[in-house]
């Protein structure tokens, strides 16, 4: 099965070598070509190059399915490295909070934030938290994500936690999206450990995780490592007990304070740490010596008026930087990537070409996936989208409002828009 995209205004992220990451100024490379073609077989990038090349290919393709770009722009799909897109319901009231002058923390200690959507999806039967969810990843996939990573962490007890898990597994097995699970259940102390956080750690070590690796849950651990949540040695309590498993850690490190979260990441192996708004020049150091991805969650400083994650001081100091949404109920209810692009570039001060590597290749990596997605390289998945002409790559962050992407195809097969995905 072949099909060929043809009249590329722009073909976009084309990587020849295979990176698994990239770092400091090679994020400035986002390789592009004028005029192209892509063909895809079996549902991964097979060939691409100059449409000039084109008619002397074309006798040789066999059956062919055709598409015409139409002079638009080819880019490999966002990867969304962080999201906590199943959630029950929405938490508006707390948005309101936060305009009349509460800080997240504020609302958090007054049982709002996490457990509030925790006591929603307690109430919420399994099928529905399924509806609610899909109709996220239906809006994702139109607005050009490819690759997601959700975590569980509103169940907070052992039968809600899994019960959020094989939500995820079945949005795994029924969207054309590649969705990798991960296991948050030290996102906040449930309510019936009110009080007793330290019991509330030896239930996500000795029944939760148990529980979640025996049915295969989970391909990472993560753990909310700040102050006012979970300290450091929990948090490497909690991912020496995950590495028993084979789980690696994604961190949810330094959003709200200097809380230590990138050294117990960086110590454990951590595949990546995110947010890291209140992060430290001996972070940078640390993370120089790692292969953990540090991720910035721009959306979430844009929503709860926060500082930004220092992505520019850490890419000069020769760091990888990726970027991720971190869709969820209470600190950013939005999964728009190209906007997370815009913000990297507005708010971060990343060059275009940093931010689009941030949000594809990078993010990849902070998956797991960039050995098959996040870039344009034979032998990928083909994850892509095709967008209106526009007149360079720079003008996907620049046009942070305006939607661009026209056509969605996901492991080489198109993803209706109109009717189905947005709902
Ligand atoms: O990544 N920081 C921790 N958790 C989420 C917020 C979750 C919520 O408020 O529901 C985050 O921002
Ligand atoms: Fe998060």
């Amino acid at each position: 099965m072949k099909l060929l995209i043809k009249n590329i205004g722009i073909l976009g992220g084309i990587d020849h070598d295979h990176s698994v990451r990239l770092c400091g100024e090679a994020m400035r490379r986002f390789e592009t070509l004028a005029s192209a073609y892509v063909l895809v077989q079996d549902g991964v990038f097979f060939d691409f190059g100059p449409m000039n090349q084109l008619d002397e290919l074309l006798p040789h393709m066999g059956d062919v399915d055709v598409v015409d770009a139409g002079g638009g722009c080819v880019l490999p799909s966002w990867c969304d490295s962080h999201t906590h897109l199943v959630y029950a319901g929405s938490r508006e009231q707390e948005f309101v909070d936060k305009i009349n002058g509460l800080s997240y923390a504020e609302i958090a200690r007054r049982g709002g934030g996490i457990l509030n959507s925790a006591d929603r999806l307690h109430r919420m039967s399994e099928d529905e938290l399924y509806e609610q969810a899909m109709c996220r990843v239906r809006e994702i996939m139109a607005k050009g994500t490819g690759a997601v990573e959700i975590k569980s962490g509103y169940g907070l007890n052992t039968a809600d936690e899994l019960k959020m898990l094989r939500v995820i597994k079945r949005i795994a097995a029924t969207s054309p999206l590649r969705v990798v699970s991960t296991f948050l259940g030290a996102h906040a102390v449930g309510r019936e450990y009110a009080g007793r956080q330290s019991d509330y750690v030896n239930l996500v070590v000795d029944e939760m995780l148990p529980a979640v690796a025996a049915e295969g849950l989970a391909d990472y651990v993560d753990v909310f490592c700040d102050e006012g949540f979970f300290t450091p040695a929990e948090t490497g309590r909690i991912l020496n007990a995950a590495a028993r498993y084979g789980l690696r850690g994604k961190i949810h490190g330094q959003e709200l304070a200097d809380s230590g979260g990138v050294q117990v990441a960086v110590e454990h192996q951590a595949l990546s740490v995110d947010h890291l708004e209140s992060m430290t020049e001996a972070d940078v150091a640390l993370l120089r010596e790692s292969d953990t991805m540090p991720t910035a969650l721009p959306g979430t400083s844009f929503f709860l008026n926060m500082p930004f994650a220092p992505a520019r001081r850490m890419i000069d100091a020769g760091l990888p930087v990726a970027i991720a949404s971190d869709y969820n109920p209470g600190s950013t209810p939005s999964g728009d990537m190209k906007f997370v692009v815009s913000l990297a570039c507005i708010k971060m001060r990343l060059q275009p070409a940093e931010a689009l590597n941030a949000a594809t290749l990078n993010s990849a990596y902070a998956m797991g996936l960039s050995d098959s997605y996040g870039s344009i390289a034979l032998g990928k998945v083909a994850n892509f989208f095709i967008t209106r002409p526009i007149p360079s790559v720079d003008f996907i962050p620049y046009a942070y409002t305006t939607p661009l992407i026209e056509r969605v195809f996901l492991a080489g097969r198109e993803v209706c828009l109109q009717s189905q995905l947005i709902t």
